[in-house]
């Protein structure tokens, strides 16, 4: 028989958890401050684009093993276990804001059974378990790290495919308690202290980001010494230590997630008294990178970008999803902007054009649309229908046949031979 689950915050880590919880069996009871979100989920409408999650909230609510609560003490009370999925947004000083989990550690606590186990899945600094536990006020209940390695648009997949359990606990009996919940997944489940939970997370996306930031600043090299990164990276990645993956050069990282984690890792280190020097450079090359696509189009348009229009496509801050949270390519259209290009944009995932984020850019509906008239089209985010759309017909749209190929996902000599001026990121 499964578990008895609460989880607080229905964003895409929580939504996930909840959903994924569910289809192994357990009962999940998803808590969300919005009412309206609460209700729409309870209908099964999911609010975010993640390939498989529909399904799975459409089967638990089915099922009778998924339901959806306003406010956190109205999930908890018969939980086992709680899982905390809120959000921890980067606050002034570059360290993670804990004010969201700490205010649902003290709410909930006077509502949880005695041995109940509260599980930390956001991400949050070194130390965290033991402020929740200070904030729930119970000394019958445990407080367990068990970070999330779910990259959004393949979140589904990540948790019910997961790499490895990472479970860091001071109590063996709770961490086995957790671990038994992911007994039905492959993976190895590592079983550590919360400290080494919590640093382990961190870790794991700084890594991934310093290989971006690696691979991209092999290609700025590439570019000054006539070599093509594309071919680099396989005779890289053909090495079994270094291997291919998150090695694909592209306009800079972005996410709600390695911007600001990164710069969290990099507060942690400095607090406990290490100048995490490497990482800073990881994010300075990462902006840079920003600024390099950005001087990629602006050359295209022969030097001045005053007056241009610039054709996007892509805004989401990789294909697959649906969301904008520091998307490199809004950083890049935003450097457009500020000297006076016009940017007309198409994004697959995005139709309401009111988002704030949004502001000042053109968005049309349809991929040549975006080009009708541009001086540049700049492709930002890999979508792969971006590969099938004719540029035959981009050609005939378009005002000046350029384009630059931020995420090298074109076919460049079918491109060039249609008599296009091409740039790509590490080739051209
Ligand atoms: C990332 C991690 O991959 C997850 O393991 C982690 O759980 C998650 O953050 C999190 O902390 O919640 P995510 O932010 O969804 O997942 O996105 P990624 O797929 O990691 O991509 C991050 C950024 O790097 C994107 O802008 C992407 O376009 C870029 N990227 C990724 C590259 O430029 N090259 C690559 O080879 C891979």
């Amino acid at each position: 028989m499964g578990s008895k689950i609460a989880i607080i915050g229905t964003g895409y880590v929580g939504l996930t958890t909840g959903a994924c919880l569910s289809h192994l069996g357990h009962t999940v009871v998803c808590a969300d401050v919005v009412p309206g979100k609460v209700e729409s989920l309870s209908r099964g409408e999911v609010p975010i684009l993640e390939a498989g999650l529909d399904e799975l909230v459409h089967d638990g609510i089915r099922d009778g093993l998924l339901s959806f609560v306003l406010g956190a003490e109205n999930a908890v009370g018969d939980a086992e276990f709680v899982f905390l999925c809120l959000p921890t947004p980067q606050g002034a000083d570059g360290a993670a804001d804990l004010s969201f989990i700490k205010e649902a550690a003290q709410q909930i606590g006077p509502y949880l059974q005695p041995e109940t186990v509260v599980i930390n899945k956001s991400t949050v600094p070194v130390g965290s378990a033991g402020e929740v536990a200070k904030k729930l006020e119970r000394s019958d209940v445990h407080v367990v790290s068990n970070p999330e390695f779910l990259r959004e648009g393949t979140a589904v997949d990540d948790f019910l495919n997961p790499d490895r359990v990472v479970i860091g606990a001071d109590d063996r009996g709770a961490a086995d308690r957790v671990a038994a919940l992911y007994d039905k997944l492959p993976g190895e489940v590592l079983i550590t202290d919360p400290a080494s939970a919590e640093t382990i997370k961190y870790a794991s996306n700084a890594f991934l980001a310093t290989k971006i930031s690696f691979v991209n600043a092999m290609a700025a090299v590439c570019e000054e010494v006539g070599a093509d990164v594309q071919d680099v990276v396989k005779g890289m990645g053909l090495d079994q230590r270094i291997g291919n993956r998150f090695l694909v050069p592209g306009p800079g990282w972005g996410g709600s997630c390695f911007p600001k984690d990164s710069h969290a890792l990099v507060r942690i280190a400095e607090n406990s008294g290490y100048q995490f020097g490497l990482l800073r450079q990881v994010i300075a090359v990462n902006e840079e990178q920003f600024g390099r696509v950005a001087n990629k189009i602006s050359r295209f348009a022969r030097g001045s970008l005053e007056g241009k229009t610039i054709a996007v496509w892509g805004l989401t801050f990789k294909a697959a999803t649906d969301d904008l949270r520091d998307s490199p390519s809004l950083n890049i259209i935003n450097r457009l902007l500020e000297v006076g290009a016009t940017v007309r944009a198409y994004d697959p995932a995005v139709e309401d054009a009111s988002d704030v984020r949004l502001a000042g850019i053109e968005i049309c509906g349809d991929p040549y649309e975006a080009a009708s008239g541009a001086d540049v089209l700049a492709v930002l985010t890999e979508w792969p229908e971006f590969k099938d759309l004719s540029f035959e017909k981009v050609g005939e749209v378009i005002g000046t046949k350029a384009v630059v190929d931020a995420r090298n996902l074109l076919d460049r000599d079918a491109i060039k031979g249609l008599g296009f001026a091409y740039d790509g990121i590490g080739r051209s």
